[in-house]
């Protein structure tokens, strides 16, 4: 195939999204314009448990159409592996459905899906407010959700939400060591808000990856470093809700920890679809170079989902997964910010989008 002097990359890898969900959340984006913060609005019962509401009122063809659609956006921008987390479902049946439309969508469409149950997002409606609320809902997950999870093939990994508002290093781990026990691998939404000591909890379980880290220390980047579990990084979420405190990119990359990139595509944090423009916020927040952050929203990314001899770098022998971009040098990328110049994009060998 000639591309007439293009830029040829790996497909990006997209090591954590949340996929499935029903709806935006544009009228609490117009909140925090004014200056609601996203604990606020969570408390208020808006966020997360404002999506759970939504999707437990939609049919499964409903969050399968607006799922393809966020599928058909991905492979736009040279996206051609995704990781896609349940936890919009906060209750057996809706959970299920999310992991089960995973599982539909890996054989409908092609952009290659790796599942992860989130079932501990955050503690629904209906267990909150009353004492030991919180631990039912832990114990209904370890105790039923998962094995469910399981016994049905639905899920590779399992993710938690640690930190104020959501579940705490305890239960976190009581959460990761029930999936463990079921071949679940652990992940972890760590220190996004708050430090909460999930980092270390992460790397103590050999978690696959922590995520977000805007709020680790010099301890955790240590650990961090000294792991094999991937820091993966989501500026999109602070530069989304407007925050200032970006993840310390640089001083984990020079500790010698493995970063990733990713969009973190959720209704409540991260809208976005496109891996090239958090290649621009990689660049000019967390000071990467444009270098760094292709190889941690390709390659390291890979690794952090177990895929890393399969797909995440061009070598022979390895799937044609395969992004051509409509520049002249691969900086350009992340430089056009907001703009996409993603070209073609190419899955096991097949074009799955080329642009008009
Ligand atoms: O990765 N932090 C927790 N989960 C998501 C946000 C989910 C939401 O607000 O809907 C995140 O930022
Ligand atoms: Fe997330």
């Amino acid at each position: 195939m000639d591309v007439a002097g293009r830029v040829v990359l790996p497909g990006f890898v997209d090591s954590h999204t949340h996929l499935v969900h029903a709806a935006s959340r544009a009228e609490e984006y117009e909140l925090k314009t004014q200056g609601a913060s996203y604990e606020e609005i969570a408390r208020k019962g808006g966020g997360i448990r404002n999506s759970a509401e939504k999707l437990r009122a939609a049919t499964g063809q409903e969050l399968k159409r607006r799922a393809r659609m966020a599928l058909e956006v991905f492979a736009a921008h040279g996206t051609t592996t995704i990781e896609a987390k349940s936890g919009y479902g906060l209750d057996v049946a809706s959970e299920l459905k999310i992991l089960s439309l995973h599982k539909e969508l890996s054989a409908e469409q092609p952009i290659e899906i790796a599942s992860t149950f989130l079932g501990a997002h955050v503690v629904p409606s209906e267990f909150r407010g009353r004492p030991g609320g919180a631990d039912e809902y832990v114990k209904l997950l370890t105790d039923w959700l998962i094995p469910e999870v399981t016994s049905n093939g639905l899920a590779e990994y399992c993710d938690v939400f640690c930190d104020r508002g959501a579940f705490s290093r305890a239960q976190s781990k009581q959460v990761l060591a029930a999936g463990a026990k079921h071949k679940l691998i652990p992940r972890l939404h760590a220190e996004q808000l708050t430090r909460t000591g999930a980092t270390q909890l992460a790397v103590e379980l050999g978690a696959a990856s922590c995520d977000h880290l805007e709020h680790i220390n010099t301890s955790d980047i240590r650990v961090l470093a000294k792991s094999k579990t991937v820091a993966t990084l989501l500026p999109g979420c602070d530069f989304h809700l407007g925050l200032k405190q970006y993840a310390p990119a640089r001083k984990l990359i020079e500790a010698g920890a493995i970063v990733a990139l990713a969009t973190d595509y959720n209704p409540g944090t991260s809208p976005t679809m496109s891996i090239p423009m958090i290649l621009s916020l990689a660049c000019t927040q967390l000071r990467m170079t444009p270098a760094e952050a292709v190889a941690a929203a390709t390659i390291n990314a890979a690794y952090s989902l177990g895929r890393h001899n399969r797909i995440g770098s061009l070598e022979v022998g390895k799937q044609a997964d395969i992004a051509v971009f409509e520049v002249e040098d691969y900086r350009e990328i992340p430089y056009y910010f907001g703009v996409n110049t993603c070209w073609l994009t190419i899955k096991r060998g097949q074009v799955i989008y080329a642009a008009a």
